[in-house]
Formats: structure tokens, C-alpha cells, sequence
């Protein structure tokens, strides 16, 4: 009788834990990066860093919200920001990893403190888009560049799944008509002209570290890697992008806006933005939260300005400067 007891309070205690475990209000860091040329060219001199809104939609249309994460803080602001928020993604763009204070700078340390949160038992995740994929295996190789000149710009493709691409937590749970559709047609919206191959990972060690779950060819044939994750911590690379297929409409640039490229890229979103659920960071205060959520930014129109982004977040450095300092409230 008392072990049954015992039993049955032990299974509902192990039960309550992770009923408990589960966040439903994510929140999601997403970094921002120098301001993009051409923006810089229409608006000039204005703005300091920037994010397209349309990474802003991909955690929204998933059930999340997100706060930007500034470049150019030291290592006590990213680990401030990160006991907050719930996982981070690194947007594409076209920045210079070398830059100080830049994008790449940002993500070395991101990843540093998001492995020590990791191995400290709180699951936080990270998704790197294009150049946040590049940006994943940069910074695990202690910023090596090992990156390849290819040629993919514009090209929609279909994925060439590893055998065991199954066997990863972004794939295993993914129903069959996601992984037909990604097998089959061309939904994948590529836009790089840095590749990661497998020899580029083996170059910096990095080929036990990833499991490499779908290869592509650029339009030269060259192969190169389309979807990676960490084998230890969850952290994920996608060199496509799914945000685009939802939410950006510049024409002539072949993205996917059909029925079947929408449901692989809610797929990602909401596989994403699950990961950040099983983390239980949260702002000091509520004023706080409302003080860093993006809501507090003003969105421009940049399609209009021959931007291939239909909206953007362009900030100034005095946006930054004043919440780069650890806030007490
Ligand atoms: C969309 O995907 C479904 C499920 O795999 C498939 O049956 C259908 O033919 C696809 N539609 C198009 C237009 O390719
Ligand atoms: C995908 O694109 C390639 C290259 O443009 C084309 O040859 C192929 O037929 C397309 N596949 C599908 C299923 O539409
Ligand atoms: C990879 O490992 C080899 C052998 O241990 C070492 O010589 C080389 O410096 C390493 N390369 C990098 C980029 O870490
Ligand atoms: C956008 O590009 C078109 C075609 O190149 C050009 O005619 C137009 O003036 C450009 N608009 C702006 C605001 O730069
Ligand atoms: C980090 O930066 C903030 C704001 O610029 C500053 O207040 C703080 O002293 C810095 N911390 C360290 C450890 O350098």
C-alpha cells in the first residue's frame, strides 16, 4: 500500500514538473545587425542597426513575441538579456563578420552564454537564417571563416534530406506532408552566396559537433549544407529562408508563396518557437518586459524604397544606448 502511495505521488510530482516546464508566453531575442547598405543609401545616415520585420512575424505567426537584442554590448548585457528571453534568432542580411561591434561579434558571444545556460540544465535555444546559419558554424569554429563562394541567389529548392534526418529534433516530430512537400518541390527560398559544404566543417573540426541534416546543390552544382543542428545543445541553422515565404513579396526574386511553401515554413516557426517554450526565463518585472518588447519601435515601409524587405525596424544608436545598461527597476 505505501509503495503504491509513494508510486503514485512520485508519478503525479513528475507530472506536475513538467506540466510545469511548459512556457506558453516565449519570448524570443532577435539580434539585430549594422544597417544593411541600401537602407543605408535611402535613409542616409540615420539609422545605426536594423531588423526586417518580417523575422518579427515568423516568431509572432508561431505564438511568440520578441524584444531586440542590440549589437555592440559587452559580454554583461548579452548575459543580462539572455536570463530574460527565452531563445534567440539570428536573422539573415549582409554584413561583415570582421566588423567590431557587429553582428558577428554579437553572435560569438550569444553562443558562449547560450551553451553555459544550456549546460547548466535551462534549455535555450538559438535558430540562425541565412547568415545566422553561417554565423552558427562561425562562431562554434572560434571564428575560423571557413565559408565557400557559391551561387545560389534566387533559387527555390526542394530539400536533399540525409538518411537519418529523421533521427534530430527538428525533423522527428515533423508530420509527413512537411517532409513530402520538403522533399519533393521547390519551397526553399535561397538567397546566399556563402556556402557551408562538409568539407568546410571538417576543415574546422566542427563535423561531430553538427548533425547535417539536408544538403543542396548551388546553381554551379557545388553542394553545400541547407540544414544543420548541434548534436548536444539545440541550437539550429537553416541557409534558406522560411520567414520569406510568408512575408516578403519583392517580385523577381522567385520566393515561394504557394499554398505548400507556406505549411514547410509555419513548420519551421512553430518547431522553433516550441524550443523556446521549454525555457522558463522571464523579465525581472512586467515594466521591464513592455520596455524591451520591439512593440516600442516604429516599423518603415522600405519595399517602396526598392528594399527587398517590405517593412523594416531601423534603429539609431541612441534606440541602444540607453538599455545597453543592466536596468534596475
Ligand atoms: C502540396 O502538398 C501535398 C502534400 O504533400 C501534395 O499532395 C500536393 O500535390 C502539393 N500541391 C502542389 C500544388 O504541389
Ligand atoms: C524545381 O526547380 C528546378 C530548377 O528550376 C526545375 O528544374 C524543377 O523542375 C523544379 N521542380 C519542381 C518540382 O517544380
Ligand atoms: C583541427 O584539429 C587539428 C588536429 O587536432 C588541429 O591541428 C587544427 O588546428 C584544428 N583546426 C581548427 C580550425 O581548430
Ligand atoms: C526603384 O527602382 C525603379 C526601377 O529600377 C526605379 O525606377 C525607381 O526610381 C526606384 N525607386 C526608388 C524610390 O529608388
Ligand atoms: C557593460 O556595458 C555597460 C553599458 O555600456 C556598462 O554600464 C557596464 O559597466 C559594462 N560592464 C562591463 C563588465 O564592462
Amino acid at each position: 500500500m505505501n509503495v503504491v502511495w509513494i508510486l503514485f505521488t512520485a508519478f503525479v510530482f513528475t507530472a506536475a514538473k513538467t506540466e510545469e516546464k511548459v512556457n506558453d508566453r516565449p519570448i524570443i531575442g532577435i539580434l539585430t545587425q549594422e544597417i544593411d547598405y541600401n537602407l543605408n543609401k535611402k535613409y542616409p545616415n540615420q539609422y545605426h542597426s536594423y531588423i526586417a520585420a518580417s523575422y518579427v512575424k515568423f516568431v509572432e505567426g508561431a505564438g511568440a513575441r520578441s524584444v531586440p537584442i542590440w549589437i555592440g554590448g559587452n559580454d554583461s548585457y548579452y548575459e543580462d538579456i539572455l536570463s530574460k528571453i527565452n531563445g534567440v534568432l539570428w536573422p539573415g542580411g549582409a554584413t561583415y563578420f570582421f566588423q567590431k561591434e557587429g553582428y558577428a561579434d554579437a553572435g560569438d558571444a550569444i553562443y558562449r552564454i547560450a551553451k553555459k545556460i544550456n549546460e547548466r540544465g535551462e534549455y535555450f535555444p538559438i535558430l540562425g537564417i541565412c547568415l545566422g546559419f553561417e554565423l552558427l558554424t562561425y562562431v562554434a569554429a572560434n571564428r575560423v571563416e571557413h565559408r565557400t563562394l557559391c551561387s545560389s541567389n534566387s533559387q527555390p529548392l526542394p530539400l536533399e534530406f540525409m538518411r537519418d534526418f529523421r533521427d534530430s529534433n527538428m525533423f522527428k516530430n515533423a508530420p509527413s506532408n512537411v517532409i513530402r512537400i520538403l522533399a519533393r518541390e521547390n519551397v526553399t527560398a535561397n538567397y546566399h552566396h556563402y556556402c557551408v559544404t562538409k568539407k568546410d566543417l571538417r576543415r574546422v573540426n566542427l563535423t561531430d559537433e553538427f548533425h547535417v541534416l539536408s544538403m543542396n546543390r548551388d546553381k554551379k552544382g557545388l553542394k553545400f549544407i541547407s540544414t544543420l543542428e548541434h548534436k548536444q545543445f539545440p541550437f539550429y541553422g537553416l541557409q534558406f529562408h522560411p520567414e520569406k515565404n510568408l512575408y516578403e513579396w519583392v517580385t523577381g526574386k522567385n520566393i515561394p508563396h504557394g499554398h505548400n511553401a507556406t505549411v514547410v515554413s509555419q513548420y519551421f516557426a512553430n518547431f522553433f518557437i516550441n524550443e523556446a517554450r521549454k525555457n522558463s526565463h522571464e523579465f525581472r518585472t512586467k515594466e521591464e518586459e513592455e520596455q524591451r518588447l520591439i512593440y516600442n519601435y516604429p516599423v518603415t515601409y522600405t519595399a517602396p524604397q526598392n528594399s527587398t524587405y517590405e517593412q523594416c525596424y531601423m534603429f539609431k544608436k541612441s534606440d541602444r544606448d540607453g538599455l545597453l545598461i543592466e536596468n534596475d527597476i
